[in-house]
């Protein structure tokens, strides 16, 4: 993912799919002149790389030359294009082939036309690319294509984002979901996971998905994969981890354009830890951080025992079952540390204090996600 002005980018088109794309219009092109001497007319700025890249492959004599024209004011087209830089020497006769990095609305392709209408050039053909089919709204022939791509904004390859992002040798393209804060919320029991997770979801405006109430919610629901997964708690065995991570997907649909999600309860494993990545992936954006509360096992030990004087939870009542819940925690998170940690996305936050001296702790990390 890269970030040019304040919009983030992913991977799209490879540097070799790019090539192959070019080497396939350099042949038909070649093919189809024959051993006429071809004009290329690059469009200025945007088709730089492609003619460099396009002639050195052309296997035959050509001309190059370019005209500038100007339509895009950030990552939308506009009507009104503007002739910078003209043509500046005679084409009478000869054959035309403009080369174009990208042709979305066809405005700019409107504007080429009308360069060319009082030239009397022999013929006048239209190389692209990149077209956005969609987008598309002129009748003009275009003659070869290189690549046909969806109506979203590019960059890279000669393609621009307000000046930035020319240079890169591969194409990115606009995420559709900007930037999430995707937080997977850790901490052993007795942290304060649960009264943290309603603190930050109400500053950062984000959906706090529980495991446990998602399983609860689908069950009671009876939806399809609340019954799936109650047919193997019934049996005494494990939800498999893709019928939790199918619940986990349908939640994340249901919140599309939300701000992020705090993950809690899951993931629990490594598989899963993986699949929530991929689940991330598909919105276009990743996990950030696995934000973990620290707090001392003695610490923890009182404060269960007195949630278990008011909570009837017989579980917070029994010291022994109180230490065997932590170091079952311990053991069982220690893969999923480390997991975050190789990547850099671990943040131990110090769990001992007032509620809202822990808030301001976790603050501290989310803020610079
Ligand atoms: P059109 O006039 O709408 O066909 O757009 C053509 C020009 O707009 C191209 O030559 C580019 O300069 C610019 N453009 C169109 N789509 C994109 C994009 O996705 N990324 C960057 N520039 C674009
Ligand atoms: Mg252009």
């Amino acid at each position: 993912m890269i970030k040019l002005h304040d919009l983030y980018f992913k991977p799209f088109i490879s540097e070799q799919e790019i090539d192959t794309a070019v080497q396939n219009m350099v042949d038909k092109i070649a093919n189809d002149l024959g051993d006429e001497v071809p004009v290329f007319v690059g469009i200025m700025n945007g088709s730089f790389m492609l003619v460099s890249d396009f002639v050195k492959k052309y296997p035959k004599a050509c001309e190059v030359t370019f005209i500038k024209l100007a339509s895009y004011e950030g990552v939308k087209s506009t009507d009104d294009i503007q002739r910078l830089i003209g043509l500046t020497q005679d084409l009478t006769g000869r054959t035309v082939v403009i080369l174009e990095d990208i042709i979305d609305t066809g405005n700019t392709l409107d504007e080429v036309h009308r360069i060319f209408k009082n030239e009397n050039v022999k013929q006048l053909l239209i190389a692209t690319l990149f077209y956005k089919p969609e987008a598309y709204n002129k009748d003009f022939k275009l003659h070869y294509v290189g690549m046909e791509i969806p109506n979203k904004f590019i960059v890279g390859y000669g393609l621009d984002y307000d000046g930035l992002g020319r240079d890169l040798p591969s194409v990115y393209q606009l995420k559709t979901t900007q930037h999430m804060t995707n937080i997977v919320l850790f901490g052993p029991p007795g942290a304060g996971k649960g009264t943290q997770a309603t603190f930050l979801k109400e500053k950062y405006d984000l959906i706090h998905i529980s495991t446990g109430d998602v399983f609860r919610y689908n069950i009671k629901n009876e939806t399809a994969l609340g019954m799936l997964a109650k047919s193997y708690m019934d049996k005494g065995e494990l939800v498999p981890d893709q019928v939790t991570i199918d619940m986990l997907n349908k939640e994340v649909e249901k919140n599309a354009d939300a701000n992020g999600f705090i993950f809690d309860g899951f993931p629990r494993t490594n598989a899963q830890a993986k699949a929530l990545d991929e689940l991330m992936d598909k919105t276009d954006s990743q996990i950030n951080a696995m934000v973990a509360l620290e707090v001392d096992d003695e610490v923890l030990v009182t404060r269960l025992l007195e949630r278990g004087k008011t909570s009837g939870r017989t579980d917070d009542a029994d010291e022994g079952i109180i230490r065997n819940r932590i170091k079952e925690y311990y053991n069982k998170t220690a893969i999923l540390k480390d997991y975050y940690a190789e990547q850099n996305k671990y943040f131990g936050v110090d769990g001992v204090g007032s509620i809202e001296e822990i808030t301001v702790r976790l603050s501290t990390v989310i803020d610079k996600l």
